[in-house]
């Protein structure tokens, strides 16, 4: 497309932009073959360079968790398929980090040459990198619909906690009907959304609601069991 700042971003609540691609795993038709999973698609600037060596690592040593999850994993830079390939060679056969070694980074790793994928989901943003893609996290569902966006720049590591809570979250958030309040991890209380009539936000806060504190109509947090919570979330 030849004007990209006219590109919309793909945002919260939008189906994922769909895309035919070469992968270190083969083609990908994205998101098609991934229905019924959910899905981390993510950036990074470049092979060959140390905080993405670094993240590669920790996304290859934490990929059973997050297919706990159900969560599957889809990275994606502007580099060739020989790069990409030379590249987590180089990382099995020679680097050590923080206790991680001879690591097989086995989900697919996209080529993206033209730059067509990465601008088509705003990985490409020219204040920080015109050539590079920014630390994109898409977290998809399994309709393939976009349920949560971050974006770091070239410098900073992502927080991989923070990668899981927000598929837990998601997850949790669906199953229950709630919503998680901050730094909310499985196990703590949820928020139970404002009652559409009058009447039920009258027995919340009349502590007739089975298991619903209120401290006022519009805050209301109930329990729900870690136990619960991760039977329900976890894959078996
Ligand atoms: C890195 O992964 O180390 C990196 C990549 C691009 C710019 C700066 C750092």
């Amino acid at each position: 497309m030849e004007n990209d700042q006219a590109r919309p971003m793909p945002r919260i609540g939008d189906k994922a932009p769909a895309f035919k691609a070469a992968t270190t795993q083969g083609e990908i038709d994205f998101p098609k073959q991934y229905e019924g999973s959910w899905v981390i698609f993510f950036s990074h600037p470049a092979d060959f360079t140390p905080v993405c060596t670094s993240e590669f690592m920790t996304f290859a040593t934490l990929e059973p968790k997050f297919a706990e999850l159900g969560c599957k994993l889809v990275g994606l830079s502007v580099d060739g398929l020989y790069s990409h390939i030379a590249w987590l060679r180089t990382i099995k056969e020679k680097i050590e980090y923080k206790g991680m070694k001879d690591v097989e980074v086995k989900f697919p790793l996209i080529e993206d040459i033209t730059m067509e994928v990465a601008k088509s989901y705003g990985m490409i943003q020219p204040g920080e990198a015109a050539t590079k893609a920014v630390r994109a996290v898409f977290v998809i569902d399994p309709k393939g619909m976009i349920r949560a966006i971050i974006y770091y720049p070239l410098s900073m590591g992502r927080n991989f906690d923070e990668l899981l809570r927000v598929v837990q979250a998601l997850k949790t958030a669906d199953a229950f009907s709630i919503a998680t309040p901050a730094d909310w991890r499985p196990g703590d209380e949820v928020i139970v959304p404002t009652a559409g009539s009058c009447g039920v936000a009258k027995s919340r806060m009349d502590g007739k609601e089975e298991g619903v504190t209120c401290k006022d109509w519009f805050f209301c947090t109930k329990k729900i069991d870690k136990e619960k919570v991760l039977s329900t979330i976890v894959k078996k």
